[in-house]
């Protein structure tokens, strides 16, 4: 396969191997030579013998052509993406997002502090909160971040704290979507937001307090492959956005998807941008003020970035199973343990599954569940071999944990100049004593 090919594919198909998504994307770094995957010119061994494994690598092209994307939503203007910087919060990567224009959302001080870290202004952050102290917000306010409430209960906390200020409100628009019920949020069974219909409620502790609503936003729920649901629920906003009087914005939200899985066609991004915007421009005639329009894509930014490289430590067969031992536990990467989510995996030496043997690929965690994937094809596989974990930039580190007390995996960028930027180092051990008393 070459990266030609690929690119051919992929602009005649919509539905890609996700290998040749990345080969395209990622043109001059990513590459195939002599059926093995090339990094930056490198053998996935030579990457891992110089920076460890297991190793999550990014790729900056990529990330940029997808935060432009982004940028791109929505023709209406004035037009504002935030990034959803839960997906992913290395700085570096966080620059490189900031570069292309893109404000962010933040959820937790710590995200304000790494987004400012990484050079996003107060006016840039969006801190959507849930269920947060008085400290919290009171750390939010004093940053000079926008602040959205997502209760009524925290709505009253923002009055007192904050009388004859602005804040934004969270509505739970009555749906939701997403690949799994732990990330649909939206609906009567979702903990975050203001219940749609509790509008006039929100307009009695508002003049209470002296509050001026300035936005009202909605998440509806992660990695939605058809825009089907979201378009109800921008309508229902956009409804419900006309019962305030002055607003500066309207937020619709993240979720966008990625296709995981290999022959799924992707979530058309224009198509699905250009019927918001439509949306909001016969809107705005009603409602009589342009205001700004607000989404908040993680996974879709910064998901097809990243790749897991993780070492295979030993192979067992037992009646049955073929296993596949690696050095990527769940603590690395969460995601198929706790969703029974799907990533391609490739052998790094040999990336074509094809005619492989079916294993079940496996962590080094001490829990019977610390599967990567089930029933996979995987091309011939011997100890030593680095596989790639596709599609591991979103929600991979950021989950990452040090259970059973093993350590942060590091992260390295592959520059769009083709060389190897390490980004974060690795955990040491040192770490598992640091805030312990004894
Ligand atoms: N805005 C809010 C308020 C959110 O809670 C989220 C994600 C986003 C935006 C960004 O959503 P995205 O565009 O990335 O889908 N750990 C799960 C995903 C959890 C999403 C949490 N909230 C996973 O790995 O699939």
């Amino acid at each position: 396969m070459t990266i030609l090919h690929a690119v051919t594919q992929l602009q005649t198909d919509p539905v890609t191997s996700r290998l040749n998504t990345l080969l395209e994307a990622g043109a001059l770094e990513i590459a195939i030579k002599d059926g093995a995957l090339q990094l930056a010119g490198k053998t996935a061994a030579e990457i891992t013998a110089e920076f460890g494994s297991p190793l999550y690598i990014y790729s900056e092209r990529i990330l940029r052509r997808r935060a432009r994307e982004c940028r791109r939503f929505l023709q209406y203007e004035p037009f504002v993406p935030n990034y959803s910087c839960k997906a992913n919060t290395n700085v570096a990567l966080l620059q490189i997002v900031h570069s292309e224009g893109l404000h962010a959302d933040a959820m937790s001080p710590g995200e304000i502090l790494l987004l400012r870290a990484a050079g996003f202004q107060p006016n840039e952050i969006f801190y959507v909160g849930n269920y947060v102290d008085d400290a919290e917000l009171l750390y939010a306010i004093k940053a000079g971040v926008q602040v959205s409430v997502d209760s009524l209960a925290q709505l009253e906390r923002f009055g007192r704290l904050n009388p004859g200020g602005q804040v934004a409100v969270r509505i739970n628009p009555g749906m939701g979507d997403g690949h799994h019920k732990k990330v649909v949020t939206g609906g009567a069974e979702s903990k975050f937001g203001i219940w749609y219909e509790d509008v006039s409620k929100i307009k009695e502790i508002t003049a209470r307090y002296n509050l001026r609503i300035a936005g009202i936003n909605q998440h509806i729920g992660s990695n939605y492959l058809t825009g089907d649901v979201y378009l109800q629920t921008v309508a229902r906003l956009l409804s419900i956005a006309e019962q305030f009087a002055d607003l500066d914005f309207v937020d619709f939200g993240g979720g966008m998807g990625i296709p995981y899985k290999n022959n799924t066609g992707r979530l058309d991004l224009v198509e699905l941008g250009g019927r918001v915007s439509d949306m909001l421009e016969s809107w705005t005639a009603r409602y009589g003020k342009r205001i700004t329009a607000q989404i908040e894509p993680g996974r879709y930014v910064v998901a097809e970035s990243g790749l897991l490289l993780i070492t295979v430590q030993a192979l067992k067969e037992n009646p049955g199973l073929s296993f596949v031992g690696t050095d990527g536990g769940f603590n690395v990467l969460a995601r198929p343990v706790m969703y029974g989510s799907h990533h391609e995996i490739i052998n790094t030496r040999n990336v074509d599954n094809t005619n492989g043997k079916t294993v079940t690929i496996c962590g080094n965690i001490c829990e019977s569940g610390d599967k990567l994937a089930e029933d996979r094809q995987l091309a011939a596989t011997a100890q030593g071999d680095v596989l790639a974990v596709l599609d591991a930039g979103a929600y991979g580190f950021s989950m990452a944990s040090n259970y059973n007390s093993r350590l942060r995996p590091a992260e390295v960028l592959i520059t769009q100049e083709n060389s190897l930027r390490l980004v974060r180092e690795r955990g040491t051990l040192e770490d598992l004593l640091r805030h312990q008393i004894y």
